[in-house]
């Protein structure tokens, strides 16, 4: 692990001021053991019964296919990034964030010639993008704006949505349908490209069930506070509530998530994306004239749509359930991370890392702690403390951190603070998985215009073993 120093962040804000590895004295432990550790667990009340834990099984089992595009598992494509839920969200357990290795699997020294194993992308017609590589991290990418003829970035005309990264043309199973990939690298050369990580799900039912006046109370009581972070709500476009999933608190509920990541990610219409889905630019957004997805791309799998259906015929919940019921329930009912009370460091300086952490205000935007409500699902969501560390509001985060992209009440470059449970079994950190190094992402919240400037200068003014209980406490978690 590269050592480091915090790098306080200088009046004129113009760079992120990293401080180089020869004047280091603060070390990054690294990724904790998983030894003892049972990520991916059940809630214990889902456990105690038979039937609930059977369902979650049916959702870990769901939530880990490979999908096709016809067959048993119907319905990939025709656009999609990846053919199971379970690729992308799989460290330290299945349900986790972005894995660095075997992400595609045969994603070798040469991507550009490499053919995927498994057949998930076909060398007929898929490259793999510059920008996906065999040590990760697992990427998705949007461009913020769509282009100018001449192939710039168009400044006044937004974009941002998922670009697929893959086509099912060219797949045995995949009949006439002939779709182009995006072009990455000429959005790249435009400077138009930007990246996104997966978030991990342990732990996202006790988040679904915090109250709105929680959180409002909670914002309310960090009003004044002596770091100047103020914060927002992001909030759904339909009823005007907290929306709370995503890296910038884009996403209301689980299932909602889950029928737009089936969609999105897979290509997989369902009850709540009813279509397949096109490209931005294909769908006609921005004036761009498309004209959505040919017509022998449509019905691919000939089932018709949706793709995925709850099942009138069948016999017990399981059964009947449709795959995004059962995505939610697995994600639901999945147990928070455990945290360590002793590694890295020993206990006296993950203590102390604690109290430091409040004391320098990284727990303004990482509230440590939220109350949720009573839980009509199952009784380990209810009236439970779920310690996320964060406050789910979004933040203004400064030039450096910046995607130009905005969803909902979010804006270019505001986001969710990040929930830091589990943190210390991460491989990759922030939105787009630029480093995993936690104290290059720590020295990245201070830019120009970003509200933890203060707190991070706060915690740059520690001394060197003070900064390495902090870190040894984001490690335990
Ligand atoms: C290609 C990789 C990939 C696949 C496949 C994938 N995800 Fe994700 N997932 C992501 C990324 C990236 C994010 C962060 C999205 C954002 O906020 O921009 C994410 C975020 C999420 C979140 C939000 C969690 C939180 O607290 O913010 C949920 C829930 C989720 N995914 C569920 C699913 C489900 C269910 C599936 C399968 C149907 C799935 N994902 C498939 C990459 C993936
Ligand atoms: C103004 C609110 C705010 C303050 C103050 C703040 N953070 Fe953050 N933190 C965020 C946001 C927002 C993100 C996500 C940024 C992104 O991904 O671009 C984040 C991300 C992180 C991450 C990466 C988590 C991940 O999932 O990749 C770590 C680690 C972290 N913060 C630690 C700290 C520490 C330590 C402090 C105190 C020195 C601190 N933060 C202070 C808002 C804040």
């Amino acid at each position: 692990m590269k050592l480091l120093k915090f790098a306080s962040v200088s009046a004129c804000l113009s760079a992120l001021l990293l401080v180089g590895p020869a004047s280091a004295q603060v070390n990054d432990p690294g990724v904790r053991s998983t030894t003892g550790v049972n990520a991916g667990q059940p809630l214990a009340s889902i456990s105690a019964n038979a039937n609930d834990l059977a369902f979650f099984q049916t959702g870990l089992a769901q939530f880990s296919e490979h999908q096709t595009v016809t067959g048993d598992n119907p319905g990939l494509g025709p656009r999609f990034n990846l053919d199971g839920c379970g690729g992308c969200h799989s460290q330290p357990a299945i349900g986790g964030s972005s894995p660095s290795a075997n992400i595609f699997p045969n994603v070798g020294p040469n991507p550009q010639s490499q053919v995927i194993a498994n057949g998930v992308v076909s060398s007929a017609t898929n490259t793999i993008p510059f920008f996906v590589t065999a040590t990760g991290p697992v990427r998705e990418a949007r461009f913020p704006f769509f282009f100018n003829a001449n192939g710039t970035a168009n400044l006044n005309n937004p974009n941002g949505g998922v670009e697929d990264l893959f086509t099912v043309s060219g797949r045995s199973d995949a009949g006439a349908c002939s779709l182009q990939q995006p072009s990455f690298a000429a959005a790249n050369a435009a400077n138009n490209l930007i990246f996104r990580i997966p978030t991990p799900v342990f732990g996202s039912g006790l988040i679904s069930n915090i109250d709105d006046s929680t959180l409002l109370n909670n914002q309310a009581a960090q009003a004044g506070n002596r770091f100047g972070v103020a914060g927002s709500f992001n909030r759904n476009g339909n009823d005007g509530t907290i929306s709370r999933f995503g890296w910038k608190a884009q996403n209301k509920s689980l299932l909602l998530f889950a029928g737009e990541a089936y969609n999105v990610e897979m290509g997989i219409t369902n009850e709540i994306f009813m279509q397949d889905r096109p490209l931005p630019g294909e769908d006609g957004a921005g004036g761009s004239g498309g004209l959505g997805l040919p017509a022998n791309c449509l019905n691919l799998a000939g089932v018709g749509y949706p793709e995925d259906i709850t099942h009138s015929d069948g016999t017990n919940a399981s059964t009947s359930a449709s795959d995004i019921t059962l995505f939610k329930v697995f994600m639901e009912d999945l147990a928070p991370p455990t945290p360590s009370t002793s590694v890295p460091g020993g206990a006296t300086s993950i203590a102390n890392g604690r109290a430091l952490f409040s004391a320098v205000g990284c727990a303004v935007c990482h509230t440590p702690s939220l109350a949720t409500q009573p839980s009509h699902l199952t009784s380990g969501l209810g009236n439970a403390t779920a310690n996320l560390f964060s406050d789910l509001e979004v933040h203004h985060m400064g030039t450096g951190l910046a995607d130009n992209v905005s969803q909902g009440g979010a804006g270019g470059d505001q986001f969710r603070s990040a929930p830091l449970w589990g943190l210390g079994q991460r491989i990759f950190f922030l939105h787009d998985g630029r480093t995993n190094n936690l104290i290059t992402a720590i020295n990245a919240h201070g830019s120009n215009g970003s509200e933890a400037n203060t707190s991070l200068n706060t915690a740059a003014a520690l001394s060197f073993s003070q900064q390495q209980d902090l870190i040894n406490f984001l490690r335990s978690l």
